[in-house]
Formats: C-alpha cells, sequence, structure tokens
C-alpha cells in the first residue's frame, strides 16, 4: 500500500498522533527512517527493520543542504520522490515526511548548529569539512519533528554503512540526552560486494568494476581478523592502489566504538577482540565508502 505523504511539521505530527492513537497496544513505539531519498535496498532494509520493530513506520525525505560542501554535490544528488514512495510502501512504511527547505530551515539557513567535535574532523570529516555538524544538526531536527506526542517508544534506523555517521549519532544522542533508541542496520552489497549507496548510479561499468576492489581489501582483513592473524594492511593498500581507476583516500584499522586508530599494534601482534576497517577512495568522479567489522574467532578453523 502507497503510504501517506506529509510536507509540514503540522501534518506530520497529527498523523503520527492519529497512527499511534489508534492502537490499543499497552505501550505503542515509533521506528523513524531518515533519508535523504533516491533510495536503494540499503534504504529497504532499514525500513524493513523499522517494521519489524515497531507498530508505527515513519520515513523522511529531504536532502540536507547543511550537510553538502559542494554545490555541485548537492544540486546533482538524485530526486526520485515517486519511486522512493513506492518502494517505502513496499517495505511496509506507514508514513512519508517529505518537507521543503524552508519547511525544515524557515528563514534560511540555522544559526544556530550542532558541532561533531573531534569525532567528526577524522576521516570523513577531514575530506568532507562541516559535513558532520550539517548531518548533526538535521537529524537533531527530524528526530524533534517526528518525537511522538504520546509516550511511544521511540527508535531510529541508520545504516552501518556510513559507520562514522553512525557513531555521530549515537554520541549525539548520548550526550545530549535524547530520549530515542539508535538501531544499526548492517550494509547490504551488491552480490559481487559492493556497497550499495545512491552515489553508484553514476560508476560506469568499469568504474563499478574497479570499485570492487574496496571490499575484496576489507575482505582480506575481516579473515585475517578472524583468524587472530596480525592484519597485513599494507598488502591491502597495495590491492587497492593496484586499481588504475582508484584513487585511496584513507584506510585505517580503528576501535569500532571510539573510531581511534589501532595503530601498528593489530600489524604486529595476533589479531584479538573487535575492531573496524575504514576505507574511502575516489572512483573517476565518485567517492565512495565503506567498512568492515572485524572481529577475531579464536575459535574458528584456524584458531
Ligand atoms: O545518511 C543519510 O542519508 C543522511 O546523512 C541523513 C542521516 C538522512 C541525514 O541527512
Amino acid at each position: 500500500m502507497s503510504p501517506r505523504v506529509v510536507t509540514t511539521a503540522a501534518e506530520l505530527r497529527a498523523a503520527t498522533t492519529e497512527l499511534l492513537g489508534a492502537l490499543d497496544s499497552g505501550r505503542a513505539s515509533l521506528g523513524l527512517v531518515p533519508t535523504m531519498g533516491a533510495l536503494h535496498e540499503g534504504h529497504a532494509a532499514l525500513a524493513r527493520a523499522a517494521r519489524g520493530e515497531n507498530d508505527v513506520v515513519v520515513a523522511t525525505i529531504f536532502v540536507n543542504p547543511l550537510q553538502f560542501g559542494d554545490p555541485t554535490d548537492l544540486e546533482r544528488y538524485p530526486r526520485t520522490l515517486e519511486a522512493d514512495v513506492e518502494m517505502l510502501g513496499q517495505c511496509g512504511v506507514d508514513l512519508v515526511f517529505a518537507p521543503s527547505r524552508d519547511e525544515v530551515y524557515p528563514g534560511g539557513e540555522p544559526l544556530i548548529r550542532l558541532s561533531a567535535g573531534r569525532l567528526g574532523e577524522k576521516f570523513e570529516g577531514e575530506f568532507r569539512p562541516g559535513h558532520f555538524d550539517g548531518m548533526l544538526t538535521v537529524v537533531a531536527k527530524l528526530l524533534h519533528l517526528a518525537w511522538p506526542a504520546t509516550d511511544a517508544s521511540y527508535r531510529a534506523y541508520f545504516g552501518q554503512k556510513d559507520v562514522q555517521q553512525l557513531a555521530l549519532i549515537r554520541r549525539m544522542v548520548s550526550d545530549l540526552s535524547f530520549a530515542a533508541e539508535i538501531r544499526a542496520v548492517p550494509t547490504v552489497r551488491s552480490p559481487e560486494g559492493l556497497a550499495l549507496s545512491s552515489r553508484n548510479r553514476f560508476l560506469n561499468e568499469e568504474e563499478s568494476e574497479a570499485a570492487l576492489v574496496l571490499s575484496r581489501a576489507l575482505r582480506l582483513l575481516a579473515g585475517q581478523a578472524s583468524r587472530c592473524e596480525p592484519l597485513d594492511l599494507d598488502s591491502a593498500v597495495a590491492l587497492v592502489k593496484s586499481q588504475p581507476l582508484v584513487e585511496l583516500e584513507y584506510f585505517e584499522v580503528v576501535d569500532h566504538e571510539t573510531l581511534e586508530p589501532l595503530g601498528f599494534n593489530c600489524r604486529e601482534t595476533p589479531f584479538s577482540g573487535e575492531g573496524l576497517a575504514l576505507i574511502a577512495a575516489r572512483v573517476g568522479s565518485v567517492r565512495l565508502i565503506d567498512n568492515q567489522p572485524l572481529k577475531a574467532d579464536p575459535a574458528g578453523p584456524q584458531g
């Protein structure tokens, strides 16, 4: 069934209050799926996860100008509202909030914004200055705009693919005491391994093939980690660099919660516990990011 689409904060509040009010369950729950549209199977996984865990599911579609440093990037971000609404309907979303820029930022860009702090300055933050401040500002606003008027519990869904974004949202929610639960949904990949992204549509056939080296290099490290071997990051970097169409920006192994680099320790001693490999690269004119949770499995076949 096609979900109802609302464009103002007042309509959103009235609609969620009505949907939650119609439930006779003891404690209702609302699941929020914030997106910028141009939806793919990765977003569908977020919507389905929210559908599975909540009584009412709201998805938002808003291309947030605050998180784009480059006006051309903002301009060329795909807008596919009709198809997006259809996909969200197929995933069981009840309500779509697709506000205009003026609805979200009445009176122009906000004077007061959130700051992502130190965690927002490294990795993506280094290549996209201000991106995370803009992202957190809109996520805070969307969480507020969709906040249930009843005492329903509140969950918001984000993809593991944008792992630094996820870590920052978790910190925002905990540091600023938002009473919402943040749920992470695993990365969805093409059958060949490419992490799904709205930007993949800009890759030509040759570039799509070349981009597979990112997930291949991540899998190499995941295998070493699970076998409790030292991580051979140099070989993984060399593998990426061997692909002439790919320009590596960063490739690092970090703590899976703080995103602090694990340094040489994990390269010189057998891998133990958990970690996270982060990678970003340009393929043609497209910037791609990916990551891979790393987990030692001492009971595995080699352990
Ligand atoms: O991941 C995204 O699509 C965006 O960064 C988000 C979380 C919807 C905020 O604009």
